[in-house]
């Protein structure tokens, strides 16, 4: 979810709905938003931010303080009712709330016993309704005591910004596990759940740490914690240029965010990269990289696309780093009571830096006193903040919910750490290394080749798109990179999609071949190259239809897949930073042609900060 706050001299409702259409990538399933004008008001509707602004055409906006909020559901349906923001019983509170209250139902009976009624299913009201249940205990509390005493009994996560009608010089905003920024304007303050709504109107801004609470007046702000402690204030200076939040001349950010990855590739290795290919700097990681030789074995752990990266990584960390690997779910370690001690080193990959799952992996990984790395695409975000080291993928702000961009960043990074590594342990040979490095500076360069293929791209999806389910087969670095394909495709085009390693394909997923099943197989010519195409045999001699993933001028497969789209030649270790590019674009086509919302697909949010 997303959450938006406006309090200065401007009218409030339209700086924050152009916020919540920033963030409508976190969740779109309902918006909202409170004002004071003259009262209190809470104006909300399920679907779109456009939806609310439609429905409050000719309502009383006027007012220069409120906060807003776009909601993707965890209790409760998407609808009017269950749309933050939410108000307590009696009205004296707006609030707005990201995160989930996990003994909700505990809060919930205790205040129904108090006499509280409830129109929602949402944890957020019995939040709204205990902040007011304080507040109403005595006549001197003041609306942020309210607020830290009902955040006391809490058990969860949040996000929150509250309205007190009583108030209405102020915002109270408190963060537990959901992020959360303050802009400080000249005057004016913002708030919101990242940069991205602030950005145009300051560049300073503070992110809240775990805790805590700030009071935000016209003329000025308190920070402190939820134990009423002090806390010391640390500014921070936005790297974030506002052209990167429009779509340019591109008729879906996926698309844009497509095109950029031989940029923003670049922009991953950029000063990173000797000139003559020598050597990898890697200055995040300068005073960790002791430890990381010294390990025993490393743990990569992400969520979705970012999973996927690590396990790129894993192949080519025990290629070249000849360290053992492990990868792993973060929803997965965080709960199965994992082997880790102080000799390891755990490396979390996340886009966003937010996602709960990632984030308690990182604290549980930290707790066993294991050396933890972050790989981030958000300056600032949680997890940069709460490793002990880190490399940025400065892949710039990717919006398409389904990863792109990103995912070659982080896989630019894990390769470039993976061959330093090999490097300083001496497990590469040193030529070897050289071209490697080479190899991944051309990248950029084919992959605007790969780009220049679109319209024969989107012929194929033409064929293919009315198809119910898919089949993806890659082997070896490559085996990744067909999970990713198919996840692609689920998630975009909502087509039952299916990665699988090739070999294991005669285990299962054979039975599902027959003439309607397209089954694309990422099959460039590398040590892999004979096995698969006995793969690609399996499948037209079960009247398949192949869709090879080749490298250019490989005239055999032409003949024998019913469709090829060809990469340039590339080393097989960094061959997934290509042959991914064209998987993202038969996804993304496919999914325009069903008619699919490619930027905000059903029931998906970008930054999952809830676990
Ligand atoms: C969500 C997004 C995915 C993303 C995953 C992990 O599910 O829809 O695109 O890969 O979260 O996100 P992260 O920000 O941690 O990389």
């Amino acid at each position: 979810c997303g959450i938006v706050g406006y309090i200065g001299e401007k009218e409030a409702f339209p700086i924050i709905v152009n916020g919540l259409k920033r963030l409508e990538y976190r969740g779109y399933d309902s918006a909202g938003v409170a004002l004071f004008n003259g009262t209190l008001t809470n104006y909300k509707k399920k679907g779109k931010v456009a939806d609310l602004e439609h429905a409050v055409v000719n309502k009383n906006l006027s007012g220069t303080i409120g906060i807003g909020h776009t909601r993707w559901a965890t209790h409760g349906e998407p609808s009017d009712d269950n749309a933050h923001p939410h108000s307590s019983m009696n009205g004296i509170f707006s609030i707005v709330h990201n995160g989930i209250i996990e003994n909700y139902a505990r809060l919930k009976n205790d205040l129904i016993k108090h006499g509280y009624s409830f129109q929602s299913e949402t944890d957020t009201e019995v939040l709204a309704n205990l902040i007011e249940f304080f507040y109403n205990q005595d006549e001197s509390m003041t609306s942020e005591g309210a607020v830290q005493l009902a955040l006391s009994k809490v058990v969860g996560a949040y996000g929150i910004a509250v309205l007190c009608k009583k108030e209405n010089d102020k915002i109270v905003v408190a963060r537990k596990g959901s992020p959360l920024v303050v802009g400080l304007g000249n005057g004016e303050y913002f708030i919101a759940s990242d940069a991205s709504p602030i950005v145009e109107f300051t560049s300073q801004v503070i992110y809240l740490n775990d805790e805590d609470i700030a009071i935000l007046q016209k003329d000025g702000f308190t920070l402190k914690n939820v134990q009423n402690n002090p806390v010391s204030l640390k500014v921070s200076n936005l790297d974030l240029e506002i052209g990167e939040l429009d779509k340019g001349d591109y008729e879906y950010f996926m698309l844009k965010e497509i095109y950029e990855q031989p940029k923003t590739i670049e922009e991953t290795f950029r000063g990173r990269l000797k000139s003559d290919y020598s050597e990898i700097v890697l200055g995040g990681l300068m005073n960790v990289f002791p430890k990381i030789e010294a390990a025993q074995r490393i743990i990569i752990i992400g969520c979705g696309t970012s999973w996927h990266a690590a396990l790129i990584a894993e192949y080519m960390m025990e290629e070249y780093a000849r360290v053992p690997v492990e990868v792993e779910y973060a929803s997965e370690f965080r709960y199965r009571k994992p082997v880790i001690n102080s000799n390891d080193v755990v490396i979390l990959i996340s886009q966003s830096g937010e996602t709960a799952d990632t984030l308690a992996a990182l604290h549980l990984a930290k707790e066993k006193g294991a050396t933890v790395i972050g790989i981030c695409n958000v300056v600032g975000s949680t997890l940069a903040r709460e490793t002990d080291a880190g490399v940025y993928t400065h892949a710039g702000v990717e919006i398409g919910v389904a990863s792109t961009k990103a995912f070659t960043a982080q896989v630019t990074v894990l390769t470039m750490i993976a061959l330093k590594l090999a490097r300083r342990k001496g497990t590469i040979d040193p030529e070897e290394y050289k071209a490697l490095v080479k190899e991944l500076a051309a990248i950029p360069e084919k992959g605007r080749a790969i780009l220049e293929g679109n319209e024969h791209i989107k012929r194929i999806a033409e064929k293919y798109y009315e198809a119910v389910n898919a089949l993806y087969l890659g082997r070896g670095y490559l085996f990744p990179v067909a999970l990713e394909g198919a996840l692609k495709l689920k998630e975009i085009s909502y087509v039952h999609a299916e990665g699988y390693a090739a070999g294991e394909m005669k285990h299962g997923p054979i039975a599902l071949v027959d003439d309607n099943l397209p089954v694309v197989v990422v099959a460039p010519q590398d040590d892999y190259y004979e096995k698969v195409v006995s793969n690609i045999q399996e499948i037209k001699a079960r009247k398949g239809n192949v869709i090879a993933i080749v490298t250019e001028g490989d005239t055999g497969l032409k003949e024998l897949a019913n469709d090829v789209i060809e990469i340039p030649k590339s080393h097989p270790a960094v061959a997934p930073l290509l042959s991914v590019i064209p998987l993202q674009l038969l996804a993304y086509h496919i999914a325009l042609l069903k008619g699919c919302n490619v930027d905000q697909p059903r029931n998906l949010a970008k930054s999952v900060t809830v676990e």
